[in-house]
């Protein structure tokens, strides 16, 4: 590329995001174009001689921006979405501009160095033990697949079985116990590890979908051999939590791995306002938590961090002859982690934590948990509509009437696009699920939506 033409494509970049960015607030809060419309709309043009680069960045702009969803929305409330923060996308720009491949501190001192010291700000943060190695993964799926290989490979040597050379056929049969509202991730990350349903006990939760400590002592009571215990920091539709303290006392009292799913969760830890409702998570064996929810960073980004250093990087470990070891106390970042080659996640991470600080990241969370209770209040005092869980965090699941009823709510509220709500099904009900995690969210756009979804609500009783 010429460099008027570099210099020309990266100044109309970076002049469209700041526009993209400034208009987030007044844009609605859906995509304008369907799955099959934007099939249509991205065709591809696979042409002989391709197309000049400003030509191509306009057409891709154009193309896409009709199917985009508001995902960096004030108003956007759907699944667990962090607002992709400027800052940590302005990073992860420099990640990209830089080319930089984190697989070995060698190859790239900076981007590796960035991983260390941002793992160790999250231990701080987050109050987790000191020695814990920590790989950047692309979210809480694969930071639980990577934290439950390390459960794996250490319980099935604890009783002579060494994996990395036996392998899992043959191995001693090893009992997974967890709480019977887990994330499906959890269950997904398991299948890729060759658990099945009928290596799993399911212990009883509460309202909130905590697990009860007695249900999970009697479960362990009964299980034999190698044992790995799934517990977890902020249910998806609830936000509970789970008793850790009792649970980790239990589990170690058995010998087992407890691996705790904190995807957003975990984050309570980092503040002065909820830290209680992580309480004694710290005595867990591993933890699975994401940045791209709560701090903000842009997707991908989690962090699989392991107490047990070794056994995270025997589970992990590629070694090739071509490949620098991890010889002088240098970390490799890809002994951490499923893959070799990606991108370096760390830049995102430290920007962020730099960006927000301890204050920022805790009023933050501090913040969005008072803005859920702010929805709970305005909607659980209209007739008709139930807010189903206790609102311990920022998750709240509320119902409008029937299942019927409060899926026509939901399918009303994504139409109109003021703001963004999912729905799923929760203890046999429809409900909708409210979560706010967009750090530009306020009262003013909680006020706006709850109004949205009322709206919505009196259309829907009335029809
Ligand atoms: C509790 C919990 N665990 C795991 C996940 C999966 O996270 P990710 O989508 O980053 O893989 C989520 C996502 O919302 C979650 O809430």
């Amino acid at each position: 590329m010429h460099r008027y033409e570099l210099e020309a494509f990266f100044t109309q970049i970076a002049a469209y995001a700041a526009k993209r960015r400034l208009g987030d607030k007044d844009r609605k809060h859906r995509p304008n174009a369907s799955y099959a419309d934007m099939l249509e709309r991205m065709r591809l043009p696979l042409s002989n001689d391709g197309m000049p680069v400003l030509e191509m960045l306009s057409r891709l702009t154009q193309q896409a921006e009709p199917g985009l969803g508001a995902m960096t929305g004030p108003r956007f409330f759907g699944w667990v979405i962090g607002g992709s923060n400027p800052v940590g996308v302005a990073a992860d720009w420099l990640t990209s501009v830089w080319g930089q491949n984190v697989a070995n501190h060698l190859a790239s001192p900076a981007a590796a160095a960035a991983e260390e010291v941002s793992g160790k700000a999250l231990l701080d943060l987050m109050e987790l033990p000191r020695e814990s190695s920590v790989g950047f993964v692309t979210g809480a799926t694969m930071a639980s697949f990577t934290c439950l290989a390390a459960a794996r490979s250490e319980v099935l040597l604890c009783v002579g079985w060494d994996i990395e050379t036996k392998g899992i056929f043959g191995a001693p049969p090893i009992t997974i116990v967890l709480g019977e509202e887990a994330h499906s991730t959890i269950f997904a990350g398991l299948k890729y590890l060759g658990f099945g349903d009928a290596n799993i006990v399911k212990v009883a939760v509460d309202g909130n979908g905590a697990m009860y400590a007695a249900a999970f002592a009697e479960a362990m009571e009964k299980a034999t051999g190698p044992i790995i215990a799934i517990a977890q920091a902020g249910h998806i539709n609830s936000g509970a939590f789970d008793p850790f303290t009792d649970i980790a006392r239990i589990a170690k009292a058995k010998g087992a791995w407890l691996h705790i799913d904190g995807a957003f969760g975990l984050w309570a830890r980092a503040t002065p306002t909820h830290r209680h409702l992580g309480e004694g998570a710290d005595l867990a064996d591993s933890w699975s938590v994401d940045g791209h929810k709560w701090l903000q960073t842009p997707y991908d980004c989690a962090y699989a961090i392991v107490r047990h250093r070794e056994a995270h990087a025997r589970a992990m470990r590629i070694p090739a002859s071509y490949l620098p070891g991890a010889g002088d106390g240098a970390r490799n970042p890809s002994d951490y982690v499923p893959e070799l080659s990606r991108r370096a996640r760390g830049f995102a991470t430290w920007a962020m934590i730099a960006h927000l600080g301890r204050k920022g990241i805790a009023d933050m969370i501090t913040r969005h948990c008072a803005l859920a209770r702010r929805f709970a209040q305005r909607l659980g005092a209209e007739p008709g509509v139930e807010i189903l869980n206790d609102v311990v965090l920022n998750q709240l699941a509320v119902a409008f009437g029937d299942d019927r009823q409060t899926q026509a709510t939901i399918a009303r509220v994504q139409q109109d696009g003021v703001c963004f709500v999912g729905g799923a099904q929760w203890r046999g009900r429809q409900i909708m699920r409210i979560s706010v995690c967009n750090e530009n969210t306020t009262e003013a756009d909680v006020d706006i939506s709850a109004e949205a979804m009322l709206k919505a609500w009196a259309a829907v009783r009335s029809a």
